[in-house]
């Protein structure tokens, strides 16, 4: 109000300067202009200036169009209130304002300034307020939303007047009425909104009066409702554990989700068990229970609409074994109905399985075993609306024995599996079977044990009977046990004890007895035959042939009694062996004769003496082969598991009669050729004396090579055979090259012509042998050639083969000739006869 108050006062001044210019009276609008446009809703302020001798003007005053006279007010202007046109002084000049403090379409028209001059002239002057609109956006929002698919009329009501024009641009370009746009008054009308519509569209507004000009930009986003994507419309969970079911659906803006439980119309927002995620859709619920089953409905909401969808859940119940009745049943006619209710969702299957087999029962007869069964039963509700269950029927008929058994039930459906675990008990009247004993022996108050096992279901109780007779009280029988096992201790002190005992099983189904015999032990009878098996200067070794009779016990022992000839019985040494050691009698003296006498031994005692023998022990001898005990034996090679030594064993053998002064032992070097073992020279002599342990360590020997041994042991007439070994040293583990031996190297010949060359020299010089042989003695050529015209080759030779073969046997020994297979019976007869051929080989002969 005071700003006015100013521009009045400026005004005012102006007027007044012109007023100076001319002195004829009249009157004056400022602003000068007839026809004045001016907005609305704005102050307008016209003035009205006599001129000339104003004080001659009378009666200055404004008349608005409707012909009223405007008042006039010249309060304080800041005071004034409520007046919107109004008159005033402005200064003392005379001049007289017409104020419209907001102006209105209704107020324009022609306002008239008219005064009185000099009482008689009158002096009238006109202006005309003409209004106008400037453009206003009445109804046009700078977002818009239309929904896909539908007609939609993009808002943009413009106001003005003079009245504007409005037309439409899209990114830039602009639009005109078409099939899909249509301009109308109030906005842009699109046809089936398309997702394209998105964009930036723009309202102009033109005045061309005013020269006004306006845009409105306004951003249309095309929503779309929401729509469910295919989404499963069935879920499931398993019983105790978390489960969700996911809702998704399309639109834009992104749709929000709430989940209801359709029988109770319950928000599952923020339950105890569930919740639900607004922006993802998942609906999650935890634990689960039976109850949550059932159908859900999940909406989808946006600025565009909202869609529900119904889901099934479905809830898995693990399964549960709710009844298995062990059963007890007779074996035979009846049938074994093993039954078995289960719970679950979905209802489940149910098997069975034989503990211990790998195998389910198959539904229906099973194909091992068409006398097993299996049957499945859905069973109602035990009450209305109740839960369902399932019954698996196992029957066994024509039951067996081997029926009896644990049977696992075992229910399954997709929450899993449940087993549980019933008997069926197949009942059976008592059997023996299981009580093999049939006797029993005892001797001279020797306490037995007597017992028998009844097996039966149910356990049968146990008597006895001792020779068809109730036991009686008896100190000397006390039974321990009365089903299913029972024993009896007897001590028979004297013959009544001895007899048939009779044990009855007795149960529900039946009874059964079993009878033992409780017989008296006695020693065994008289052995039959004792065989010399060798004998040597010293010693005998025998084997036994009976007693034909043991007498009801085991044989424990063999016993010999011996005496040399000219002594009689009750001088007579013994000797006893345990059963399976070695049968030998040592210590006899060379030349000497004995007689001997045997008998066998059991629990009791020992039998008679028996199988008389009168046996004259060959002379004094050489000793025995003293025998190498081998070990690590590998084709015929025993391994040293050392580069450089080996540990030779032997027995010392019989010495033959004469003490064994020393041994002698002699190895070399040898290598395996297609003739055997040949040596490669290296030979070692060494003796060493019989008192020591017969053992000797060779040291300093090469890896990786064999080694032939022989051992002779020596007593005042002469040497042993050899007792002979091939061993071979640890290969060096640090050279890793081939073997260094002749044997790797290549022969010149190829291996068979090699073999063929050497089998042809042999047979030449064999030929040539055997017919000188035979020209110079006509007693066996064989003979001949092992007594007399050996060579030092075959005693390689022989040498050779005794080393692959166990070594001999016996006190005797034979040139091994293949060709003289009658000499193998001369060796027996001679073991049998004590009469010996000996060939003691010279020394150093063999290698
Ligand atoms: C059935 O027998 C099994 C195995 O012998 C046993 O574990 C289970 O407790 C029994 N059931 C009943 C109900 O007696
Ligand atoms: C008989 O059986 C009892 C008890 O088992 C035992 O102590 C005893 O040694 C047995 N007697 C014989 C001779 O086996
Ligand atoms: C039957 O006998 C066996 C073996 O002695 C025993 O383990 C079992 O408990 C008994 N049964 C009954 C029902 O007495
Ligand atoms: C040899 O055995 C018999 C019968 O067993 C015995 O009578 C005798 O005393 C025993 N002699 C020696 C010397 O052990
Ligand atoms: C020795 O050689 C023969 C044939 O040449 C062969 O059959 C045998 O296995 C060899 N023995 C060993 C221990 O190498």
């Amino acid at each position: 109000m005071r700003e006015l108050h100013f521009f009045v006062c400026f005004l005012l001044l102006i007027s007044t300067k012109g007023s100076f210019a001319e002195n004829q009276p009249y009157l004056s609008i400022q602003p000068v202009e007839p026809v004045q446009i001016k907005p609305v809703n704005k102050a307008v302020l016209l003035t009205c200036k006599p001129s000339g001798q104003k004080e001659l003007f009378t009666d200055l005053k404004w008349t608005d169009p409707r012909g009223e006279i405007v008042k006039q007010d010249n309060s304080w202007p800041s005071t004034r209130q409520g007046q919107a046109v109004y008159t005033e002084n402005l200064g003392s000049d005379g001049t007289l304002a017409l104020i419209i403090r907001n102006l209105r379409e209704s107020e324009a028209g022609e306002y008239t300034c008219s005064a009185t001059y000099a009482n008689s002239e009158k002096f009238v002057k006109k202006v005309r307020i003409e209004t106008f609109v400037a453009i206003t956006w009445e109804d046009a929002p700078v977002e818009q939303y239309p929904i896909l698919h539908s007609d939609y009329k993009v808002k943009c009501k413009v106001h003005a007047n003079p009245a504007p024009i409005v037309d439409w641009f899209k990114n830039g370009e602009a639009l005109t009425t078409t099939d899909r746009y249509v301009i109308e008054a109030n906005g842009l009308l699109i046809r089936k909104v398309a997702e394209s519509d998105d964009g930036t569209f723009t309202c102009r507004a033109i005045v061309m009066e005013t020269g006004e000009y306006q845009e409105r930009l306004i951003k249309v986003e095309v929503h779309t409702p929401p729509s469910f994507d295919d989404m499963p419309t069935e879920a499931e969970v398993v019983e105790g554990d978390s489960g969700s079911i996911t809702c998704r659906a399309r639109g834009k803006p992104i749709p929000n989700y709430t989940w209801i439980k359709a029988d109770t119309r319950e928000e599952l927002s923020n339950s105890l068990r569930f919740s639900t995620n607004p922006l993802t859709g998942v609906l999650t619920v935890n634990p689960a229970e039976k109850n949550d089953r059932g159908k859900y409905i999940c909406k989808a909401k946006n600025a565009a609409g909202e869609v529900q969808r119904p889901v099934h859940l479905g809830v898995v119940v693990r399964p549960h074994i709710d009844e298995l009745i062990n059963i007890s049943i007779a074996a035979g006619a009846q049938e074994a109905h093993l039954k078995c209710v289960v719970s679950g969702w979905p209802l489940p299957h149910v098997t069975f399985q034989r503990v211990g087999s790998n195998e389910r029962f198959t539904n229906g007869a099973q194909d091992s075993d068409d006398r097993i069964v299996l049957e499945q039963e859905k069973l109602a509700p035990a009450v209305p609306g109740g839960e369902e269950r399932a019954q698996g029927h196992l029957i066994i008929s024509d039951l067996l024995r081997s029926d009896d058994g644990l049977y696992a039930c075992i229910a399954s459906n997709k929450g899993g599996e449940a087993l549980k675990n019933g008997h069926i008990t197949v009942e059976f009247p008592p059997s023996f079977a299981a009580t093999p004993l049939k006797e029993a022996w005892s001797w001279d108050n020797h306490p037995v044990n007597i017992s028998c096992l009844a097996e039966s279901i149910p356990n049968a109780t146990i008597t006895w009977r001792l020779n068809e007779r109730e036991i009686d009280r008896d100190g000397n029988i006390q039974q321990i046990g009365n089903g299913p096992e029972s024993t009896l201790q007897i001590i028979p002190i004297d013959r009544r004890y001895y007899g048939v005992y009779k044990c009855r099983a007795k149960n529900i189904h039946g009874e059964a007895e079993h009878e033992i015999l409780l017989r008296e032990a006695h020693p065994p009878s008289e052995i039959l035959q004792a065989k010399r098996e060798v004998i040597t200067a010293t010693t005998i070794t025998f084997s036994f042939i009976g007693p034909k009779d043991d007498g009801g016990l085991p044989t424990r022992a063999y016993a010999v009694q011996y005496r040399e000839d000219r002594r009689n019985w009750n001088e007579a040494l013994n000797k006893t062996w345990p059963v399976d050691s070695p049968y030998i009698l040592e210590g006899l003296e060379p030349q000497k004769s004995y007689s001997l006498r045997f008998a066998a031994r059991n629990d009791v005692g020992f039998g008679n003496w028996a199988a008389d023998d009168h046996v004259t022990m060959p002379k004094r001898s050489s000793p025995e082969e003293p025998k190498i005990i081998t070990s690590q034996v590998l084709d015929g090679v025993s391994m040293s598991p050392y580069l450089d030594r080996f540990e030779l064993r032997w027995r010392i053998p019989p010495d033959n009669g004469e003490p064994i002064e020393r041994y002698e032992i002699k190895y070399c070097e040898v290598r395996n050729s297609t003739d055997g073992w040949v040596s490669e020279g290296g030979c070692r002599d060494l003796e060493l004396p019989a008192n020591g342990p017969p053992t000797f360590h060779m040291t300093k020997l090469r890896p990786n090579t064999h080694y032939k041994v022989e051992l002779r042991a020596r007593n005042i007439i002469g040497y042993s055979t050899p007792g002979q070994v091939i061993f071979k040293t640890a290969r060096d583990p640090t050279k890793t090259g081939p073997e260094p031996i002749v044997e790797a190297r290549e022969p010149a010949l190829s291996s068979g012509a090699l073999i063929g060359v050497i089998v042809a020299g042999l047979f030449v010089v064999f030929v040539i042998v055997d017919i000188s042989c035979f020209i110079f003695n006509k007693t066996g050529l064989t003979h001949l050639i092992t007594s007399q015209c050996g060579s030092k080759q075959r005693m390689d030779e022989e040498m050779n083969r005794n080393a692959e073969k166990e070594p001999l046997k016996g006190p005797v020994v034979l040139i091994n000739d293949d060709s003289l297979k009658k000499d193998t019976e001369v060796e027996y007869d001679a073991k049998v006869d004590g009469a010996r051929i000996m060939v003691v080989p010279p020394r150093h002969s063999a290698v």
